[in-house]
């Protein structure tokens, strides 16, 4: 089997290994690097559950192979927050019951995650779409809906915050 060595940085961690040429970016992150956040639905790219970030943008890990995130940056679950500092769109999933299995909800956050990067006060429209490669077969989408309007929220008075802390 041809293998190749790679070097990427993983939740702003350098990770250098040799991995299989055929091995997907799902699998390394969670059979090579144990960070079992992102899951396997489908294993097609239909159902979202394996969404990473690469280079801040929403991947089905599913059908990336590990050596074309080659020097690329990785942003899992793992990367945005745990239980002692939730980030913002942990806690509103959380306030809004948007979690019941719990299987779709890492790709859920991280495509959220992306969608509140590019832009931070989106209508619900606009988080439907971000979200339509997303599925949840347990809560009905309108808690999901509700946390990311929510997080949005709190994320812009968080940044508010933060200005307001700099200019004194
Ligand atoms: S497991 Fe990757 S999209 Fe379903
Ligand atoms: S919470 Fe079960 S699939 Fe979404």
């Amino acid at each position: 089997m041809t293998e190749h060595t790679i070097t990427l940085r993983v939740n702003g961690l350098e990770e250098s290994r040799t991995v299989p040429s055929n091995q997907t970016l799902l699998s390394f992150l969670r059979d090579t690097l144990d960070l079992t956040g992102a899951k396997e639905g489908c294993g097609e790219g239909e159902c979202g559950s394996c969404i990473v970030l690469v280079d801040d943008k929403p991947v089905n890990s599913c059908l990336m192979l590990t050596v074309e995130a080659d020097g690329c940056s990785v942003t899992t679950i793992e990367g945005i927050g745990d239980a002692s500092r939730l980030h913002p769109l942990q806690s509103a999933f959380l306030a809004h019951a948007a979690v019941q299995c719990g299987f779709c909800t890492p790709g859920m956050i991280l495509a959220g995650l992306a969608l509140l990067r590019e832009n931070p006060s989106p209508t619900e429209a606009e988080i439907r779409s971000a979200l339509s490669g997303n599925l949840c077969r347990c809560t009905g989408y309108r808690q999901i809906i509700d946390a990311v309007l929510a997080a949005a929220a709190a994320m812009r008075g968080e940044a508010a915050r933060a200005r307001e802390e700099k200019t004194g």
